[in-house]
């Protein structure tokens, strides 16, 4: 074969983004119709013998930061072929089609990883099992976030809200009616300067830091128990109060500030920014269709530059 593919999608940190890199559990939702689609396909090597792998990712907006940077993807490389023993010369281009936005917190660097993992196992002729796969993907993302927890690997793979502890996954099959409104405040942040950020915070204060991943443990804990019981509104306070923790910890900004406290002033049971922060998106708790299409409109008028609906019910998606 001289070409392969590979899919995946975006995803939303529910709560405990920052603790759950120190142990702490967080829950993350798929975004199944934010889609990376990645295509391998083989060229002639050079004459002059070697390999040589190009990467292109094509997607919307300008990048806050390289899904795929350079040292990641060797990393990356150099690990796939321990996996899989692969030792022919591999010449491929490898193009990335990402409608995952970048710099938002919504998975954009570790569905590119996983897209391209999954198009040069294709290519290759390997069916990785979910634990290699895991593996590739996170050797890319660790470079790309600098110290990363292994929740987005996981969460741009699946088709079910996923709670995330430490490496171990739970799939949560939930019928909470609730959806989720996600709202680009415009600014990019980078991933990895806000957990060096945190990480040097936490350097010299080693209690703020047993704090910070003991409420947000709680917090997690909690969610996980209002999605069984239906409680919108617990979930709703829950998701606040992580904002304040992670507001307290210089993660937030301006623009995410104004856009939580329209989302509460609009009604929704609770409002939080989302993933690594420093920019990026805000997600607001809403009920029915109708009031997440209302108060997307208000988050827009509030200064979102989009807003998408997520339900929390499992999702048909393209995930086998
Ligand atoms: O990709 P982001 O921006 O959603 O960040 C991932 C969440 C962090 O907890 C900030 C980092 C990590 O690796 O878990």
């Amino acid at each position: 074969m001289d070409s392969g593919t590979g899919r995946a999608h975006g995803k939303a940190i529910l709560l405990g983004e920052h603790a759950v890199v120190y142990g702490a559990p967080a829950l993350a939702v798929p975004i199944p119709f934010l889609t990376a689609t990645a295509r391998a396909t083989r060229v002639p090597c050079p004459d002059d013998g070697g390999e040589g792998i190009s990467f292109t990712i094509a997607g919307p907006g300008p990048a806050a930061s390289a899904p795929l940077p350079g040292d990641g993807t060797r990393q990356m490389l150099a690990e796939f072929r321990e996996a899989t023993g692969f030792s022919d010369d591999l010449c491929v281009d490898v193009v990335v089609d990402c409608a995952v936005p970048q710099g938002r917190g919504l998975g954009s660097s570790a569905a590119c990883a996983r897209a391209a993992v999954l198009a040069l196992a294709d290519l290759c002729g390997f069916g990785l099992d979910a634990a290699t796969v895991f593996r590739l993907v996170q050797a890319s993302e660790n470079v790309a976030h600098g110290r990363a927890s292994g929740i987005d690997a996981v969460a741009t793979g699946s088709d079910s809200p996923v709670l995330f502890r430490s490496g171990v996954v739970q799939e949560l099959s939930t019928n909470f009616e609730g959806r989720f409104v996600i709202a680009d405040s415009g600014v990019g942040g980078s991933t990895k300067e806000a957990v060096e950020l945190v990480r040097r915070r936490f350097e010299h204060d080693a209690q703020a830091k047993e704090e910070f991943v003991s409420r947000a443990s709680g917090l997690t804990g909690g969610a996980v128990r209002d999605l069984e019981q239906g409680d919108l509104a617990g979930l709703g306070a829950r998701l606040t109060e992580n904002h304040v923790l992670l507001q307290e910890l210089g993660l937030s900004t301006d623009r995410i500030d104004r856009l939580v406290a329209a989302a509460l002033m609009a009604g929704s049971p609770g409002a939080k920014i989302s993933g690594g922060g420093l920019g990026g998106c805000v997600i607001a708790l809403a009920g029915g269709p109708g009031a997440a299409e209302e108060l997307g409109r208000t988050l827009r008028e509030a200064g979102a530059t989009r807003t998408w609906i997520v339900p929390m019910r499992r999702l048909a998606s393209h995930v086998d």
